[in-house]
C-alpha cells in the first residue's frame, strides 16, 4: 500500500508527479497563500509523511493531530517553523534542504549589499516618478562595496559563499561565529562586538534559534559605524526590528537590506521598509529557479526516502531512531 502524504503547496510539476507515483498524495492546491491551519490539521489525520513549507509551522498541536506521521520534510534549509524536540518525541523524523541553496542565497545578500550601497532601489524609483532632471554632482551619491570591511556573522555555508564573493571586490573580510575556523576559510576571526564596531557592510547568516532571536538590539547598532550597511538574508527574528527602525532613523547606522522580517509577510505601509535607507525584498534569497525547483526535488526524496525506511539523505534529528514512537510507528518496537 502506498504511503499517504500531504503537500503544503503546489511544486514543481516533475516533483508533484514524482510523488503522486510513489504515495497518496493530498495537497493545498490554491498559489496564492499558505494553507489555512484548520485545513492543515484537518489534512494531516491519516497522513504517513508531510512536505511543507517554511510557512508552516509544524508543533505538538499538529504532531497530536497526526498520529501515523513519519516525517515531515521542510523544503527550507531553516528549520525553525518545526519543533525538533517534538517531533523526536512523536517519533517523527525531520529533514531540511542544505547546501543547494547556498550560492543563489550568497548571490541575493550579495546584490542586496550592493543595491543599497550604491542606492539602486532609489535610482530606479526617481526614474519612474520622471524626477531626474540632470546629472548632478552628488546626485544618489552612496557608498563604496570594494575594498571596504565586510563583517560576516555565522560562517556556515552560505556566510563563506558571501566571503568568496567579497573577495573578489578586494573587501577585507572579517567572521564571527561560535566556533573559531582556521585560515582556509579566507576571512579574519573577529570578537562579536569588534566587528560590529569595525566593518563597513554586516551580514547575517545564522539560524534562528533561541540563542540568536533579537541578536542584534539596541546595543549591537549602537555600537556600528554611523555609515554602516546592514544586511540580514538569514531569518526575521535575529533582528529585534523597533531597534533597527530606530538605529536607521537617528543615523546610527547608514542603511539595512532586508530580506526577512519578524513577521512574514509585511503590510504595504510597513514603517521599517518604508524608510529611505532600507531595501527590503520579500523571503526571495533562494529564489532562482534552478535552485527552488532543486529544492523541491530534495524535499520530496527525503520524504520518499524516509517513508521507505530508510535514513532520509538530509536528516535533521537524528536521535529520533532512538524514540520508543519511532519504534511504535514502523512495528519494530
Ligand atoms: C529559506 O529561507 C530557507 O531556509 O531555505
Amino acid at each position: 500500500m502506498k504511503p499517504n502524504v500531504y503537500v503544503t503547496r503546489i511544486l514543481p510539476e516533475s516533483v508533484m508527479q514524482s510523488v503522486a507515483l510513489n504515495c497518496e498524495m493530498g495537497y493545498w492546491a490554491k498559489e496564492d497563500g499558505p494553507v489555512p491551519r484548520d485545513v492543515l490539521l484537518e489534512s494531516v489525520q491519516h497522513i504517513d509523511g508531510l512536505l511543507c513549507l517554511l510557512t508552516d509551522k509544524v508543533d505538538e498541536e499538529l504532531l497530536m493531530a497526526a498520529p501515523r506521521l513519519r516525517v515531515v520534510a521542510n523544503m527550507a534549509v531553516g528549520f525553525d517553523n518545526i519543533d525538533v524536540d517534538a517531533c523526536t518525541r512523536h517519533g517523527v523524523m525531520v529533514t531540511n534542504t542544505p547546501g543547494v541553496l547556498t550560492e543563489t542565497t550568497a548571490d541575493l545578500a550579495f546584490g542586496l549589499m550592493l543595491a543599497t550601497a550604491r542606492r539602486i532601489p532609489e535610482g530606479r524609483d526617481v526614474i519612474l516618478r520622471g524626477e531626474w532632471k540632470t546629472w548632478s554632482p552628488m546626485f544618489l551619491a552612496g557608498r563604496d562595496v570594494y575594498a571596504q570591511k565586510l563583517g560576516i556573522v555565522g560562517m556556515g555555508r552560505i556566510g563563506s559563499a558571501v566571503a568568496r564573493r567579497a573577495r573578489g571586490f578586494d573587501m577585507q573580510v572579517f567572521y564571527w561565529d561560535k566556533e573559531r575556523l582556521d585560515e582556509s576559510c579566507g576571512a579574519k576571526y573577529m570578537a562579536f562586538d569588534d566587528l560590529l564596531k569595525e566593518c563597513d557592510f554586516i551580514s547575517v547568516h545564522l539560524p534562528l534559534t533561541p540563542d540568536t532571536k533579537h541578536m542584534f538590539g539596541k546595543r549591537e547598532f549602537s555600537l556600528m559605524k554611523p555609515t554602516a550597511v546592514f544586511v540580514n538574508t538569514a531569518r526575521g527574528p535575529i533582528v529585534d526590528s523597533r531597534a533597527l527602525y530606530e538605529a536607521l532613523t537617528y543615523g546610527q547606522i547608514w542603511a539595512a537590506a532586508l530580506d526577512v522580517f519578524e513577521v512574514e509577510p509585511i503590510a504595504k505601509d510597513d514603517k521599517l521598509a518604508n524608510l529611505p535607507n532600507v531595501v527590503a525584498v520579500p523571503h526571495i534569497a533562494s529564489a532562482s529557479v534552478a535552485t527552488r525547483t532543486k529544492m523541491a526535488e530534495m524535499a520530496a526524496d527525503n520524504l520518499m526516502s524516509a517513508l521507505s525506511g530508510n535514513n532520509p539523505p538530509n536528516l535533521v534529528n537524528p536521535a529520533v531512531t532512538d524514540s520508543q514512537s519511532y519504534h511504535e510507528k514502523r512495528g519494530t518496537a
